[in-house]
């Protein structure tokens, strides 16, 4: 069965352009039901789950967020009460998520036609929140489409290409920033929103600004995303540039000085190729982070996590 229900052909019009809305067939999915989420959520290394209130606002400051003092698969277990928003990143790592995130996005690369750049390093990130639960403004640096499994959610989604409502130099990337951004109500003027149900989608173009909030009951959805060749040159500069400016060597955005794109992104495959071998645990995961960008880093563990670790 086709994993994709087109009605019209908006993944060849606005792809990588712009927001639109697609049908899609997973809302029955065994891979969303609560009992294999909460295997999912046991089986996940740590760092890879981030969860906390989801009573929070769309311009909620990270260090004020009210965190929920429960294990990540009693959070799952407890979603319709605990008041909680969760991800669960990197769910290809499991290869049931991985067959389905490959053969979705291959659907999708196929019906937005010969034209569309390669897709790489696709990533699928699970969200389980409880009604009523907010996720506050921000914006990710991938291409993505967010799939609705259960329950309501009202995605508001702005355009930025004017740099009026995020400035470069909040889009530059570096595990230290939390990834809220600065919000407005005056932006709402700017915002389409995208009112999902189960069976529903919205594909979110790479960094256009957006905040979620949910209707009445609890919702399951997975963002199937992944990065074109753009993508990824954009975010090696954009990190190369968040580091700079921690070391406080702001630089220019991407496309004003190619040159020194071109060095900026040299440099940044040649620490990854040293760095890449010590990143295979966790624990050096949190070193490396707490080393190169201070402990709030590893802001998504808990306190009492914080104590025992960097
Ligand atoms: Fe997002």
């Amino acid at each position: 069965m086709s994993l994709l229900a087109l009605e019209n052909d908006m993944v060849k019009t606005k792809f990588h352009r712009a927001p639109f809305q697609l049908k899609h067939t997973l809302a029955d999915h065994p891979l969303f039901k609560l009992p294999r989420l909460i295997e999912l959520a046991q089986s996940m290394p740590r760092d890879r789950i981030e969860y906390n209130s989801g009573k929070v606002a769309v311009d909620q400051r990270p260090d004020d967020i009210p965190q929920i003092d429960l294990p990540a698969d009693e959070v799952v277990r407890t979603i319709e009460e605990c008041n909680a928003w969760m991800v669960i990143k990197g769910v290809q790592s499991d290869p049931e998520y991985r067959d389905l995130l490959h053969r979705f996005l291959g659907e999708v690369s196929a019906a937005a036609g010969d034209d569309v750049a390669p897709f790489s390093d696709l990533q699928a990130f699970l969200f389980v929140s409880s009604a009523g639960s907010t996720t506050p403004f921000h914006i990710d640096a991938e291409e993505n489409i967010l799939v609705q499994i259960r329950g309501d959610k009202f995605v508001h989604i702005f355009d930025n290409d004017d740099r009026s409502l995020i400035a470069e130099e909040a889009m530059e990337i570096s595990p230290s920033k939390h990834r809220n951004q600065a919000y407005d109500t005056s932006f709402e003027d700017r915002a389409e929103v995208f009112s999902l149900k189960a069976g529903d989608a919205v594909h979110i173009p790479y960094m256009w600004p957006h905040w979620v909030r949910t209707g009445k009951d609890y919702t399951i959805s997975i963002a199937m995303t992944w990065k074109t060749p753009m993508v990824l040159r954009l975010n090696k500069i954009r990190l190369m540039n968040g580091t700079m400016r921690r070391f406080n060597l702001p630089q220019r955005p991407p496309g004003e000085t190619p040159f020194v794109d071109g060095l900026k992104v040299f440099a940044h495959d040649t620490a990854r190729a040293a760095i890449d071998p010590l990143r295979k645990s966790e624990r050096a995961r949190r070193v490396l982070r707490g080393l190169i960008y201070g402990r709030s880093a590893n802001y998504y563990y808990g306190k009492d996590e914080k104590r025992e670790g960097t």
